[in-house]
């Protein structure tokens, strides 16, 4: 959030606007504004309001100003890695959303050239690149572009500077930044939440623009050549609550759409921490994927992507089942990956905590800096997907699975029991996702919104996928149950014959998943099974299966997309499925009964 006025002090701005964005992020908050020649600075770790007691925000002085709230992707929760971060001299602050790549390397250089870092995080990188720029001779705005250039990666930037104290910068490259044009006043934010109580004309920045933004204006520029853009403002007619969920109904729908954004931001891992894992997994000599709910299926999609890519045998494994089933085999030779978006789920913690007594290496993937699993885990892996608010796991899920695909593919190089070809494929393949999810998402969410109309009153579904698949049928299966209520039951196709089969009669929807890969012949013949005993039959599949589609009853069409990857593109229609069955039922898509965001109870 930035904010600059024409004479109001902005930290009662400030703090009230970065409220408003808390749901974005609350590890913790802080404030730059500047007075008179000084920079102020306050921040700590901890809720906004925990850090406006301690601090008070309000008595920073200064019509300019900007103001963060966290959600840590490098460096844990903690003061000094608090946002905004500030060059050597205190001459200039930058607050920043997205992940830095390229930091380690820039900020060698930096060190080098003598600059004192305080922070683990990638942000501060850009404090000191533009201190470097500025110290050349630069004016503000050329030592920004300058400094943006240099940037791989993803941000939304907002930069204050003594030397020049009449104007915020910002950047953008992967993450959304809007300018908010107000009367005496300017905003800048990740969303027009931030600002849609001051005003409802926002800009919307594009990928690649940096802007000036002073008292009464703004103007926009394509960093790469300093070719002006003119753009006018939009006007938004929403309220707080509909701009916080960017104009979407619901916290659900609105992280089902942000997909291929988070799928991006996971793609952008660190090499070393992915080599680190990669390292332990290859040594370990029994290695377990170890999970509960939509982590688990992640797990199980990630058991056939190391068996495939890397021919490394894996245990997925429910968190709850562990000590029973195999706490007497675990000894200092095991390996435990853990998958928890939350990492404090409490069933997994119990689980990691009997084999660390044990001498088990524990690794993990999460979504929370700072959590349990991060501290006791030796090495792990960050989903970069930001908060996720709707309870039940959209985003956290698809990106669970793009870092599990990552890990798997680095597990094959280090192998190398897979042909270069088919290793370069699939990382062609791999960074092909996100666009194809923001295309996907699109494209069915009308036809998926007919189905739930048409199937909101049914008793009971049923879902079958093969192989990979089988991973997809379980999260569908589990996305449906908990937001409509309605029962459900999953089974990989193979096992339809040895039981489920019985209660398959006229009219029972059977959801089957076939994709275009070796599993497609035998679902084809599952399929026939059921539709001999008259079930309804609701297919997702390639979208130019035209004999799928024939034995259909309902057919959502899917792009072609890698066999190991079809659980990421494939799990979307049931995503919104879900969503909008709860809609239909008149339920809260966000709040589902009975359940919690963060389960800590055994
Ligand atoms: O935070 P975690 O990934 O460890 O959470 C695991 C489960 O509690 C969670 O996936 C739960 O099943 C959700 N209701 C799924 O939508």
């Amino acid at each position: 959030m930035g904010c600059i006025t024409d004479g109001r002090a902005v930290a009662n701005i400030l703090y009230k606007s970065l409220k408003r964005l808390e749901y974005r992020g609350y590890d913790s908050a802080g404030m730059a504004t500047i007075s008179s020649g000084t920079l102020y600075v306050k921040k700590d770790q901890g809720k906004i309001d925990e850090v406006n007691e301690r601090l008070n925000f309000n008595d920073m002085p200064g019509s300019i100003g900007i103001a963060h709230t966290r959600w840590a992707t490098h460096g844990a929760p903690s003061k000094v890695n608090a946002h905004p971060h500030t060059d050597c001299n205190n001459m200039l602050a930058v607050v920043h959303n997205g992940v830095i790549e390229n930091f380690m390397e820039l900020k060698r250089e930096l060190l080098d050239l003598n600059h004192k870092f305080v922070s683990k995080t990638d942000t501060e990188v850009i404090a000191h690149l533009l201190e470097e720029n500025l110290r050349k001779g630069e004016s503000f705005f050329s030592a920004f572009v300058n400094t943006v250039k240099r940037l791989s990666g993803s941000y939304a930037l907002a930069v204050v500077y003594v030397g020049e104290p009449e104007k915020i910068l910002v950047a953008k490259q992967d993450m959304p930044i809007l300018i908010g044009v107000g009367d005496g006043g300017m905003f800048v934010a990740s969303d027009a939440a931030a600002f849609i109580e001051e005003t409802n004309k926002a800009v919307i920045l594009q990928n690649g623009e940096v802007a000036i933004i002073t008292t009464k204006s703004y103007e926009i520029y394509r960093a790469k050549d300093g070719t002006r853009v003119t753009r006018s403002p939009i006007v938004l007619n929403w309220t707080v609550d509909m701009a916080e969920k960017q104009g979407f109904p619901h916290y659900t729908l609105k992280e089902i759409f942000e997909q291929s954004i988070t799928l991006k931001s996971a793609l952008r891992l660190q090499d070393a921490y992915v080599d680190l894992l990669t390292e332990f997994l290859d040594r370990g000599e029994k290695i377990f994927l170890l999970a509960a709910g939509t982590s688990y299926h992640a797990c199980l999609a990630a058991s056939y992507m190391f068996s495939k890519l890397a021919r490394l045998t894996t245990y997925p494994v429910i968190a709850s089942e562990f000590v029973d089933n195999y706490g007497h085999s675990i000894d200092i030779n095991t390996v435990i990956l853990a998958v928890s978006q939350s990492g404090e789920t409490a069933d997994v913690l119990n689980a990691l905590e009997f084999a660390r007594l044990r001498a088990a290496t524990i690794l993990g993937i999460t979504n929370v800096v700072g959590s349990t699993l991060t501290r006791i885990s030796r090495a792990y892996l960050l989903q970069n997907a930001g908060p996720e608010i709707g309870v039940a796991a959209t985003k956290t899920f698809t990106s669970q699975l793009i870092v599990l695909a990552q890990l798997a593919l680095r597990l094959a190089k280090k192998r190398g029991k897979i042909a270069q070809f088919e290793m370069d494929e699939f990382k062609d393949r791999l960074y092909e996702v996100p666009d194809i999810v923001s295309n996907i998402i699109e494209d069915v969410r009308a036809s998926v919104q007919d189905l739930a109309k048409k199937y909101a009153k049914e008793k009971f579904f049923l879902f079958l996928g093969r192989g990979m698949s089988t991973a997809t049928a379980f999260e569908g299966r589990l996305k449906v149950m908990e937001l409509s209520y309605i029962p459900c039951i999953a089974y990989s196709a193979g096992e339809s014959k040895h039981g489920p089969i019985s209660i398959v009669e006229k009219d029972v929807p059977v959801f089957f998943i076939c994709p275009k890969d070796d599993t497609r012949k035998a679902i084809l013949g599952n399929i026939e099974e059921m539709k001999a005993r008259g079930a309804r039959i609701i297919t997702i599949g390639s979208k130019d299966d035209r004999e799928l589609m024939e034995i259909s009853d309902d057919y959502i069409g899917m792009p072609d997309v890698h066999e190991l990857l079809s659980p990421i593109v494939y799990v979307l229609p049931f995503q919104l499925l879900a969503y909008y069955l709860a809609v239909e039922r008149g339920l809260d898509p966000d709040k589902p009964r009975n359940l919690a965001k963060s389960v800590t109870v055994l």
